[in-house]
Order: C-alpha cells, then structure tokens, then sequence
C-alpha cells in the first residue's frame, strides 16, 4: 500500500497552461459576455473586478497551497487538517464528479454542432435551415448526442488516462495556446464585420446605475467562482502535482488574469456578432433581435446563426461556425480533464488504486450517468443548480473557514513565501479568514432566504452557467431533482467516507509536511 509513485509536472508552465484550461471553459465564452450586458455593461466590469481580487485570487492562491502543502486530494487535505473533516473533501470531489456527468453532454452537443455545421453549412446560409431547428433535432435526437459523448469521454478518458505530465499537461500544452489562437481569429473577425461597434458598445457601454442591485454583485462574486474552477477539488489536485518548494502565488495570479482577461476578450468577437446581426436585422438593440443573448441559447443559436449568414458565402461561414465550435471543444475539454482528475486523485488516495483502472471506472460510470441528460436534457438545469451553483458557494465558504481558522492561514503563507516570486502578505489571511466566507454567506443568505429562493440562487453562479438554455429567473421554485440530487450526494459522501484508508495517509504525498 502507498507505493503509488507521485506525478509530476515536467515544467511549471504545464501547470499554469493545465490550470488555465481547467478555468477557461464553457462558462467564459457563453456566459461572461452576456452577465456583462445583463448587469451594466462597463460597469460589471467593477463588482467583477472587485470579486477577483477579494475572493478569487486569494482563494486561487489557497487552494493552489493546500494542494502542495499536503500533497493530495481534497479529502486527504481536509483529514489532513482535522480527521472528522474528510466529508468537506469527499462533498467536493463528488460534486465536481456529477458536474462532469452533464458538463461533457453539453460539450457532446458541441461536438455535433462541428461536423453537423459542416454538413448543413448550404442550408444554414441560405436559410432553409435555421441554427435554433438544427439545434432542436440534434437535442432531441439522443442517438446523435451518445456519439458526441462517446467521442468527447473516449478523448478525455485517454488524456487522463496517460497521466499528468504525458497526458493532462501535453494536452494542455496543445490546447490552450490553440484555443488562444483560434479565439484571436474569430475576435479579429468579429470585430471588423459591419455593425460590429454597435454590438461592442452595447457590451461596455457602462450603466452605473444596475451596481445598486445586489444580484448584480452576487453574480459577479459566482462568475468568479465558477470561471477560476474554484471548487475545493481541481486546483487543489493540479497543485500538489507541483514539486514541493515551488512558486505557487503568481502562478495563481496569472492563471486568473489569464482567464479573466479572456473572457473579457473574447465578449468582443460574441458582441461584434450579434452587432453584426443587428445591423443585418436593421434593429437597434439586441433586445430586438428576439433570439437568446445568454446561456446555450447563445452558443447553439444566436452565434451560429449569424456565422450562417457572414459575408463571403457558405463555405466562410462553416469555416467560422467550425472555429467558434473547437473553441468551445477545446475550453469545456481542458475542463472536464480537471474535474475527472481529482475523482481520481481522491480515489488513489482513499483506497491506494491505480490511475489506468480508476479513470478508466471513472469514465464508464460518469457516461452511463450522463445517459440521463443525453435522454432527457431538461435534467441538466436543476441538477446544475445543486452541484454547480448553490454547492459550490458553501463548499468554497467552508474551505475557506477551516484554512482560516482551524489550520491557520499564516502557516501555509509561511509556506509559500520563501519561494513566492509575489509574497503573501497579511492581507491574505484577512481576506482567506473574512471577506471570502462572510461574501460567500451573504451570497447563500441573500440567495435563499430574501429573495425568491430559487431565482437568485439561480443567479448565483451563473457564473458557471454553463448549461442554461433557458432565459434565467424563469424557474419557480427548488426542482424535486435539485433536492434528490443533494440528498444523494450526502449520503454517498457520508458512505466513502466511513470506509477504512487502505493508504497510509502519509505516503501518498510527497514529503511530510
Ligand atoms: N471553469 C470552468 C468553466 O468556466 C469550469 O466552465
């Protein structure tokens, strides 16, 4: 037992690239550009801002050092720190697990949307066949949605499959500079289409006066959770593949601004779309445009529909609709990596298995489970509000807590410093210690308890809405599944964690601490 070899990274730059791509995903592209317009244009840009630095970054930073300093997975990090604390770990770890279930149905309807936009590139220009029917048949035909599945677990499965530095990290190094360059392209292409300013100034144009409402802060404290993959399990498991005595603060600060900054870049290739779109339509506010401007609704069918329609004919437009498309491939990919990952490092370090039957199980179960959304797609929502909204906020407040309290954010600052090229100050056991769980208590108490409880929650992360088809606020009520789904989640959580270690706690790691 415990004589699983530790992983590495081969460099630091794969673990920043690796870190990037678990933050930059679906959430970035689909759902930054319209909380921007949703919540005041330029002006989001400050409650967005001010989010970042308060709890994002600092909690970036944490979780990047809990991984290093007790060389582990979230459940190992959390018994780590107090024996009856494991649950915390074991909740993180199965909540990202049923994230992946839905989060890789969405990325099979993208990979659909690939080749089917290639196919039917002629009919979609010369509109016998719009994006939203194409969009509708493909979401309810399952079969075609089983392929994409299949495709997109098969070529994760074998990147995670191969391990940290021959798999995660050289897909990473592959994926995300490509990812980059493709998005260049497509802003480049976006922003010199005709109209293309109109859109642009909808998207920055600021209205100061929307910063007074609270939803709009608590959507911006949630995008920045879920867009960062701030959720007490990826991060912490990429970071512990780091060698002790690592710089481990800045690389948190790039690997923020990295996605923060193009999530921001990338709005101007949507909103110079949808710009171009209004000028095609003669309308003078995307309002008018009377097609989705968030959520799904944007990617499967605004966006698409006017790629359909770009000057230069059938064969521009599918070269462009296909651009758009591996762009969201590639972010949601290098995402769904970082949620598979640390179900297994959780594993490895609970029972001691190996990676190849482990991930290979993992794969298995996750597509059989993600049977359910490929059948019945409006599954995806509510299950979506459990794990990728309303959990994430009170894991995160509670990781937060018992790094700041119960184990001491100095001793980890102590850590990382000697090695910082950016040094922790006390500001960031302030930040760790308050304002990251009293916002993160606001958000659930103002969330649940003042307004309707589910619209705003709702909100909440939807940051991470990744999923949303449907205009946001129009679910009354908790879904009876949101509700199965968190019971079932304790009660599995509160199962693993009653069985025995197999592992000596110790040897997992790298070194003591
Ligand atoms: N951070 C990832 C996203 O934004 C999960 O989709």
């Amino acid at each position: 037992m415990g004589e699983i070899a530790a992983e590495y990274w081969k460099r630091r730059k794969g673990f920043i690239l690796a870190a990037i791509g678990s933050a930059i995903g679906l959430g970035n592209i689909w759902r930054f550009s319209w909380l921007t317009y949703r919540n005041g244009g330029g002006a989001f840009l400050i409650p967005y801002f001010i989010a970042l630095l308060i709890v994002g970054v600092p909690l970036l930073i944490l979780e990047f050092l809990l991984g290093n300093y007790f060389a582990g997975s979230s459940p190992k990090v959390f018994r780590k720190i107090r024996d009856n604390l494991e649950i915390i770990g074991w909740i993180a770890i199965l909540d990202v697990f049923i994230i992946g279930t839905y989060y890789a149905v969405v990325l099979a309807w993208v990979f659909d949307y690939i080749w089917l936009s290639i196919i039917y590139a002629p009919q979609l220009a010369s509109g016998t066949l719009s994006a939203s029917r194409l969009f509708g048949n493909l979401v309810t035909n399952p079969w075609l949605v089983l392929l994409g599945l299949a495709v997109t677990w098969f070529i994760t499965w074998y990147t995670v499959f191969r391990g940290v530095s021959e798999g995660i990290e050289k897909a990473s190094l592959v994926a995300i500079p490509l990812l980059w360059i493709l998005s260049i392209i497509l802003v480049i292409r976006g922003v010199t289409l005709p109209g293309a300013d109109t859109g642009i100034n909808w998207y920055l144009s600021p209205d100061f006066s929307k910063l007074t409402s609270g939803s709009v802060w608590i959507d911006a404290f949630g995008q920045i959770l879920f867009t960062l993959s701030i959720m007490a399990a990826p991060l912490i498991v990429y970071a512990s593949y780091m060698p002790k005595k690592s710089e481990l603060p800045n690389s948190a600060w790039i690997t923020a601004f990295a996605n923060c900054g193009f999530s921001f870049f990338f709005g101007f290739a949507t909103w110079g779309i949808i710009g171009y779109l209004m000028s095609l339509k003669n309308v003078t506010s995307p309002a008018a445009l009377n097609i989705p401007l968030g959520g799904g609704g944007l990617a499967f069918i605004t966006i698409p529909t006017a790629m359909s329609q770009l000057p230069g004919g059938p064969s521009v437009a599918a070269v462009f609709g296909l651009i758009f498309f591996l762009v969201l491939w590639l972010a949601g990919y290098t995402s769904l990596i970082s949620i598979i990952e640390p179900v297994y490092a959780a594993l490895r370090d609970k029972f001691g298995v190996t990676r190849r039957q482990t991930v290979t199980a993992v794969t298995i179960i996750s597509f059989i489970i993600g049977l359910i959304f490929v059948f019945d797609p409006d599954m995806i929502d509510p299950v979506d509000f459990t794990v990728g909204s309303t959990n994430l906020v009170w894991i995160v407040m509670l990781e937060a807590a018992v790094a700041g309290f119960y184990l001491g954010v100095k001793k980890l600052r102590e850590y990382a410093n000697p090695y910082a090229e950016l040094k922790l100050g006390a500001w960031f056991d302030y930040l760790i210690k308050y304002a990251a769980p009293i916002s993160m208590a606001v958000i659930l108490f103002y969330g649940l308890w003042y307004a309707k409880a589910q619209v705003v929650v709702y909100s909440i992360v939807q940051a991470g809405k990744t999923v949303m088809i449907n205009a946001p606020g129009t679910v009354n009520g908790v879904h009876p599944v949101s509700l199965i789904v968190m019971v079932a989640l304790l009660i599995a959580a509160i199962l693993v964690t009653g069985f025995k270690w197999r592992t000596k706690i110790e040897e997992t790691g790298i070194a003591e601490v």
